[in-house]
């Protein structure tokens, strides 16, 4: 059994927008399937995925995020390795084009799992990745509405939310062929938010989360309430104690994020025997999933 199942955010994402976010998930799913399929590893199809949807504007990750209180994008991101533990997260990143890659690199070549700001670019540099400008990462849409509250009093990264502001957070959980499961997380962060501010997102435990043994997942929404509810790995709990059902663990933890910290998302999940999961209490969520016992990709919105 080989298995994909991807993200890009749980939103309101309004009609003039669905095309681009299931052509954006459609293609990124081709790209990590046609690695899972010729017997490349869940790491390998994680990051690629994510690659192509923090390339793409539609998404709020790489290029086209979110600007904070200060114009800047900063970027946050992680992933995880279920067989080793493995994880490499970046947090506030300014000039890192694709942080997913950076993530890959930390948990294959540092004795760190985390690293921020300059430092993270630092351990770039050192790594061969390249650096980018903040004008490689901002686009107009973004500084447009970004200006469009400048002097504003109040306005919250809730209430980002709250007006239906874009937040496409992307994410991806794999099953290799050699039964390795890897999960993966990308974003912008919220919009308007606080420069420093980290959100949930690389956070180990809360955005993103793999064990081998019972499954993956990654999660999108409003990152303060699912950092409250340690949201990736309270779901991997919660398959480990339900037979590894991960629809059921996913819409469990949607009602836990909504009754303990008044959240909302989407989560996606994958077990160990490729079935997946995916339950969201935003209006939609971009998502697409394809395993081998499957004839077609499922593209849903
Ligand atoms: N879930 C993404 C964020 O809040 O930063």
């Amino acid at each position: 059994m080989i298995s994909l199942i991807i993200h890009g955010g749980a939103w309101d994402i309004p009609d003039e927008l669905v095309e681009a976010h299931k052509l954006g998930v459609s293609k990124a799913l081709n790209i990590g399937w046609e690695i899972l399929s010729n017997g490349g590893s869940a790491v390998d199809a994680v990051e690629k995925v994510i690659n192509y949807l923090e390339d793409d504007i539609t998404f709020d990750a790489g290029r086209g995020s979110h600007l904070n209180a200060d114009g800047e994008v900063e970027l946050d991101a992680s992933i995880m390795n279920g067989s080793t533990f493995r994880c490499g997260s970046v947090a506030a990143v300014k000039n890192i084009k694709n942080p997913i890659s950076l993530c890959r690199k930390i948990m294959d070549e540092s004795e760190h799992i985390f690293l921020v700001g300059s430092g993270a670019e630092k351990f770039a540099i050192q790594h061969g990745i390249s650096i980018c400008s903040q004008d490689d990462l901002r686009i107009e849409r973004e500084i447009l509405k970004w200006k469009s509250i400048q002097g504003k009093n109040g306005f919250s990264t809730k209430d980002a939310f709250k007006f239906h502001t874009p937040a496409g957070t992307v994410g991806a959980v794999a099953l290799d062929s050699s039964g390795n499961i890897c999960a993966g997380t990308s974003t912008g962060g919220t919009f308007n938010k606080h420069p420093g501010r980290v959100g949930d997102s690389p956070l180990i435990g809360c955005g993103t989360y793999a064990d081998t043994s019972i499954g993956g997942v990654s999660t999108t929404g409003w990152g303060e309430a699912m950092i409250k509810v340690v949201m990736a790995k309270t779901v991997i709990d919660l398959m480990e104690f339900n037979n590894g059902d991960p629809q059921a663990a996913a819409e469990k933890g949607i009602k836990i994020l909504k009754e303990k910290a008044d959240g909302f998302g989407g989560v996606i999940a994958l077990n160990n025997r490729g079935e997946f999961g995916v339950a969201y209490n935003t209006p939609k969520m971009a998502r697409a999933y394809i395993n081998s016992q499957m004839n077609s990709p499922k593209i849903l919105i």
